[in-house]
């Protein structure tokens, strides 16, 4: 599906979206925004890897890979998921959406990683400049070599899992990088888990909005390092 990258932009993001709407639970908005942001690192060439945290059947990812893997920029698509679909909820995660609560999704949304492999393939990412990494975040993030961050897109739903996105690569991402966030406005945990990271920083970024749930924003000069000012 090389052909994709020869379409006039417009085109391009449509046919892009039309091919990865199976493959994904990210409504049309956020797949828009991420192709958006994607694009923008390669506009601004800002350095450095995309990852995605929280990937299911791989649809978003595969409009990040789409870009990030066939960048002149040298870029991985980093991908983590359990693929055993969603962990155990805490109390912070415990209100009910919509009547619907948290914890009915647990072990719920198993990933298949062949899925992920078809449809990046399927909207011509570089195979070779992605990497998988399927098991709890908790596992995985400590195994990491370090990498800097043009993309983070965190999708993970609950506050325990937002929380140790942000805490392990928040400080990777590039100044003039990009963090998208998909649940802020849908499970309240997603939101403390945010709000409680950049309170403890002292840093409050002007969070843009996608939709009514996904937020935004891109990482200025100064942010603040771990640890304060
Ligand atoms: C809403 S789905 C991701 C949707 C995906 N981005 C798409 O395009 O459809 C959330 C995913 O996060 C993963 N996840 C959440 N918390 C996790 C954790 N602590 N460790 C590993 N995976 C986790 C789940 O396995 C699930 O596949």
């Amino acid at each position: 599906m090389k052909i994709l990258q020869f379409l006039p932009n417009t085109l391009r993001e449509r046919r892009l979206s039309t091919l990865v709407q199976p493959h994904t639970l990210v409504g049309r908005e956020r797949i828009r925004n991420l192709y958006r942001l994607a694009r923008q690192i390669e506009v601004e060439r800002i350095p450095g890897d995309v990852v995605e945290c929280g990937v299911y059947h791989g649809g978003s990812a595969a409009v990040l890979g789409h870009f990030a893997t066939n960048s002149q920029m040298n870029r991985t698509l980093w991908l983590f998921d359990s693929f055993q679909g969603m962990p155990a909820t805490t109390e912070a995660d415990d209100n009910a959406v919509d009547g619907v609560r948290a914890d009915t999704y647990v072990r719920d949304l198993v990933g298949d990683i062949e899925r992920v492999r078809a449809v990046l393939s399927s909207v011509g990412t570089n195979m070779a400049r992605v990497r998988i990494v399927p098991g709890w975040f908790q596992d995985t993030f400590p195994t990491l070599p370090a990498f800097r961050i043009a993309v983070l897109n965190i999708d993970a739903d609950w506050y325990e899992s937002v929380k140790l996105c942000l805490e392990t690569f928040f400080d990777r991402v590039e100044p003039g990088g990009f963090v998208s966030i998909d649940d802020y406005g849908h499970w309240p945990g997603c939101k403390k888990a945010v709000e409680e990271f950049f309170e403890r920083r002292g840093f409050h970024p002007e969070l843009q909005h996608t939709d009514y749930s996904a937020r935004w924003f891109q990482k200025p000069q100064a942010a603040p390092l771990r640890g304060g000012s």
